[in-house]
């Protein structure tokens, strides 16, 4: 089956991002949002994303253009109905996904897939609750999506080959590399990045050293591009705080129990970048 048209649910910072190199590799995309300020503010940071991209040689014109002709956004979920494949990239809450799911199912033809940009949920979880678990695929990009070269690609046990390999063909057209796995909690990289994140925030909370110097010194002693303080502001605390909880559900191990200070950030509104503040001021 090919895809032509995509939906994008959310126009968040993971969602602008999908919404962005789907429109920008020649896919008719809509992208879905609860309200208009908030689809304004995602469209938003697609051009301001442009803009720095294109001073820095890092995007082209070219890009710009084929985004304003392939891109709209919408705040009805409707505009989904004749898409060819509905990324979700909405609220890391499974009760959230699934009820917005549950509509969808409803909404569209039984050929739609589903996929879910989840980065800690398993994908069966929300496969399950519709009537085509056999089109229900994981696709989860990272942050920032037009930069980013990896998509973990997720297989459940009731996603169809043919399914499966439309994913794998969508992702190699956003020339992206796609890392096929298993549907667990955090899929590869979180399962390993998630714990170490933790760390970091815990050398803060011990007084180990200021979180510039944690950054830097992970930065210059380990050759990470970026400090995991930093990381975690564009990540966002409130979505890191999600998945803390749901991988320690599962897991039931430590390393992913949330520190205090991330719950206390979170609480005070101190979500990182998104919000002004996090560990750093924006
Ligand atoms: N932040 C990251 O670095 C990152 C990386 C990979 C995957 N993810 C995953 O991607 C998903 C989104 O994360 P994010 O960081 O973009 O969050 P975000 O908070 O920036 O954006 C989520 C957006 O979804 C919108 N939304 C909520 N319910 C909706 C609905 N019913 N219909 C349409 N829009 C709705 C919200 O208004 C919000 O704008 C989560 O599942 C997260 O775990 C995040």
């Amino acid at each position: 089956m090919e895809i032509k048209k995509v939906g994008i649910l959310g126009c968040g910072l993971m969602g602008s991002g999908v919404a962005h190199v789907s429109a920008a590799n020649g896919y008719e995309t809509v992208v879905c949002e609860v309200s208009q300020e908030l689809l304004d503010k995602g469209l938003g940071s697609i051009q301001k994303y442009l803009t720095k991209a294109i001073a820095r040689k890092k995007a082209t014109v070219f890009e710009k253009r084929m985004i304003a002709d392939n891109l709209t956004g919408t705040t009805k979920l409707e505009d989904l109905k004749d898409c060819d494949i509905v990324i979700e990239a909405i609220t890391e809450d499974i009760k959230i996904k699934n009820e917005v799911f549950g509509k969808l199912d409803k909404l569209c033809p039984k050929s739609t897939i589903f996929a879910s940009n989840t980065s800690s949920l398993k994908i069966s979880d929300m496969a399950k609750e519709t009537k085509r678990p056999e089109k229900f695929v994981g696709l989860h990009f990272f942050n920032p999506v037009p930069m980013m070269k990896l998509v973990e690609v997720v297989k459940t046990a009731t996603t169809s080959d043919e399914t499966f390999d439309a994913a794998m063909q969508y992702v190699k057209t956003l020339d992206k590399v796609a890392v096929p796995c298993k549907d667990t909690t955090g899929f590869v990289v979180n399962r390993l990045l998630v714990p170490y994140l933790l760390d970091a925030i815990r050398a803060l909370e011990a007084d180990v050293a200021s979180p510039k110097d944690i950054d830097n010194a992970m930065m210059l002693g380990c050759g990470y591009p970026m400090g995991p303080l930093t990381l975690l502001d564009f990540v966002g605390l409130d979505t890191t705080l999600s998945i803390t909880g749901i991988m320690y559900d599962e897991f039931k191990q430590p390393q992913y129990a949330a520190p205090e200070l991330l719950k206390k950030m979170v609480a005070e509104g101190k979500i990182g970048k998104k919000s002004g503040e996090g560990f750093y001021k924006y």
